[in-house]
């Protein structure tokens, strides 16, 4: 009996509390990889009974030779015409636990499923052919694996059957990959000479390969760990909607990870308003109201009541008020692309990330990877099959997480035009989280009016307050140009101050260094003291290097409209020759960590009202362009 489904069938016998595993099986096409698959559901006694007869007897009728592939097909075939109800994956079992191949191999989407995590899986076996080797796709299909995290990988070389189960041309092959993958930072956790057709260490030990004492492909499975739970993750709960029910506001998504209770304060981010869980709503409606569920967890598709109506809406991510996630306009990525048309730099495209969609803007190409030769570039361009590792940048504050943290808000796609053209993990190495920075913790404070309107006091000065903000890199001359204008200034009677960088870091900002975090930190402080005496009356000059974009737009929205940010302009090269105090030096011997324009990132800016070139400049004419500046700004 049992002519139905394979993975329904398998799936429905699947005990409860059984450990499941979820592999994907990549390769080379005609490695033979649907072989593999055949024989492991034979090999481990997955298949229905009947199953394999029914194929053999098909053969027999069509006349054609019996092959393990065809187990595949069928089952493909059953799922396209929708028989099973699990349609995406199929199950075989060990005595030890269950698996799950994520996708079928040779599906034409399948490349594109994993980088879009349609496919996420925990561990994989990759396939080569014994008789033609190392190839193209075997390499690509590594390198993906390794940018998705995939870190458990068995390596299966097929068909040594036809190369007379040879030692030696295993032997090459196993040298030749785990070189490639080593290269690129991976180690297979096993190689396994195998025939997939004759069964040769599927299940079984082969007893044609004495040379091996390896594990065979299902014993390698088996010592594969579990992965860490979602379940364990701090919980992310991305918004899919919000419905209105008579007077309930009811916000539904899919628990990406973790476990949400009643009454848990949720935060959203990125509008950053927090309520508490008030219920849980399933669908259908439970008939006993007590039956509604206090708690749900990773995986399950739910809504949620708050006890506080919030402007909520699809895209947010709601997180406990604890491990929230990260918070920022601009991140680093590791994009594999797919697209017709190469990304560029400069270019825009949609982003979506978990439900959000957000326009994002590509601000550098660090590297371009081809993932066949793994080949670096630093061309402005990411082609086709390429991994570019880029900065992308929003307008607005994106909730997101570093891909280490959590696999499913640490990836994105892009989309160009209606196609999916790419698919990347997020990393914030060199960048810092905002939210602390956008997030006021004071509460019950009301503003106070000053004395002293600020008309009064440009009145008496003869000159308007403001910032005159200069970035630059160290070495750019912030420093020298400021204390010189400084001193400028008071002798045409202005009212100045300068706020330097080494200077403020004696005191106010001692607490600190120069992680992202802290520079980030740094120039907030900066930013708001700054504002201050602007509306003081006074000319701030500040000279540090504050070398985030994000940071210098905000201390810009703290002076308002008398901010001024001049760009101190030196390339990398002069400021190096320079070396004023012997810093590029260190920081090129390592001594220094985290050196800006070294080791930790400079985005230059792209509209100031002011460009001081340094290298082009000298001292005096520089100081005359900025007079000039500041005569024309702020003279009343
Ligand atoms: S910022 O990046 O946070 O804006 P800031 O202008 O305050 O930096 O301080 C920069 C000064 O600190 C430099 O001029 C240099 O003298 C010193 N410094 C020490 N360590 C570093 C570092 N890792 N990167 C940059 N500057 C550093």
């Amino acid at each position: 009996m049992n002519a139905g489904p394979i993975p329904a069938t398998a799936a429905s016998t699947r005990a409860l509390n059984r450990q499941l595993l979820r592999i994907v099986i990549v390769g080379h096409v005609d490695h033979g990889k649907s072989t593999l698959v055949g024989r492991l559901f034979n090999d481990t006694g997955s298949l229905p009974e009947g199953k394999l007869e029914a194929i053999r007897k098909m053969c027999e009728r069509r006349g054609m030779p019996f092959e393990w592939a065809f187990l595949m097909d069928a089952m493909q075939a059953e799922r396209d015409q929708g028989i099973t109800i699990d349609t995406s994956q199929i199950w075989f079992k060990t005595e030890k636990r269950d698996y799950t191949i994520i996708d079928a191999p040779g599906h034409k989407e399948f490349l594109k499923n994993m980088i879009t995590g349609a496919a996420q899986s925990d561990a994989a076996v990759l396939v080569i052919d014994a008789t033609e080797g190392v190839q193209e796709q075997s390499r690509r299909h590594g390198y993906l694996l390794h940018l998705l995290g995939v870190r458990q990988i068995a390596v299966a070389v097929n068909k040594m059957d036809a190369v007379a189960y040879r030692e030696d041309v295993f032997a090459e092959i196993e040298t030749e990959y785990r070189a490639y993958l080593a290269s690129i930072g991976v180690t297979p956790t096993f190689v396994i000479p195998v025939s997939a057709r004759e069964g040769d260490n599927i299940a079984l030990p082969s007893q044609n390969m004495d040379w091996y004492n390896g594990p065979t492909v299902v014993g390698s499975l088996d010592s594969f760990n579990l992965p860490m739970a979602h379940l364990d993750r701090p919980l992310r709960f991305p918004v899919q909607d919000v419905y209105k029910f008579d007077d309930r506001r009811i916000i539904a998504g899919r628990i990406e990870s973790g476990r949400l209770h009643v009454g848990d304060e949720l935060i959203f981010s990125p509008s950053n308003k927090t309520a508490r869980v008030k219920s849980i709503e399933t669908w259908p409606e439970p008939s006993d109201p007590d039956g509604k569920p206090e708690t749900v967890s990773a995986g399950q598709c739910v809504g949620v009541t708050l006890d506080e109506q919030l402007f909520v809406e699809r895209g947010d991510m709601a997180s406990h008020t604890k491990n929230p996630p990260v918070e920022t306009e601009v991140f680093r990525a590791r994009i594999f692309w797919l697209g017709r048309s190469a990304l560029e730099k400069g270019k825009s495209y949609k982003m979506k990330l978990a439900t959000g969609e957000a326009r994002v803007t590509v601000q550098e190409i660090e590297h371009v990877l081809d993932t066949t030769d793994l080949s670096s570039s630093t061309t402005q361009k990411v082609e086709r099959n390429q991994v570019g590792e880029v900065v992308l940048r929003s307008r607005r504050l994106l909730a997101l997480d570093e891909h280490t943290r959590n696999g499913r808000t640490g990836r994105f796609v892009l989309i160009d035009g209606y196609d999916i053209a790419g698919g990347g993990i997020i990393s914030m190495e060199g960048y810092a989280d905002q939210r602390s920075l956008v997030t006021q913790r004071a509460q019950n404070i009301t503003r106070v009016e000053h004395g002293v309107p600020t008309d009064d006091r440009e009145r008496q000065n003869g000159h308007k307050g403001g910032v005159l903000w200069f970035t630059g890199l160290s070495g750019a001359g912030k420093s020298t140009l400021a204390t010189k204008l400084e001193r400028e200034l008071f002798d045409r009677g202005y009212q100045s101050y300068v706020l330097d960088g080494d200077n403020i870091r004696f005191g106010l900002n001692a607490n600190l260094g120069f992680s992202p975090e802290d520079r980030a930190e740094n120039i907030r402080r900066v930013g708001e003291v700054a504002a201050l005496f602007s509306r003081a009356g006074m000319l701030a000059i500040t000279a540090f290097i504050s070398p985030y974009r994000s940071d210098r737009d905000r201390a810009r929205v703290a002076a308002g409209e008398h901010f001024h940010e001049i760009y101190i302009k030196a390339d990398l090269e002069t400021c190096e020759q320079r070396d004023p105090k012997g810093l590029y030096r260190k920081a090129r011997s390592g001594e220094i960590k985290e050196f800006t324009g070294i080791s930790a990132p400079y985005e230059a800016p792209e509209t100031a009202e002011l460009v001081i070139d340094t290298s082009a400049l000298s001292v005096d004419d520089a100081i005359s362009e900025l007079m000039a500046y500041v005569d024309k700004t702020f003279r009343k």
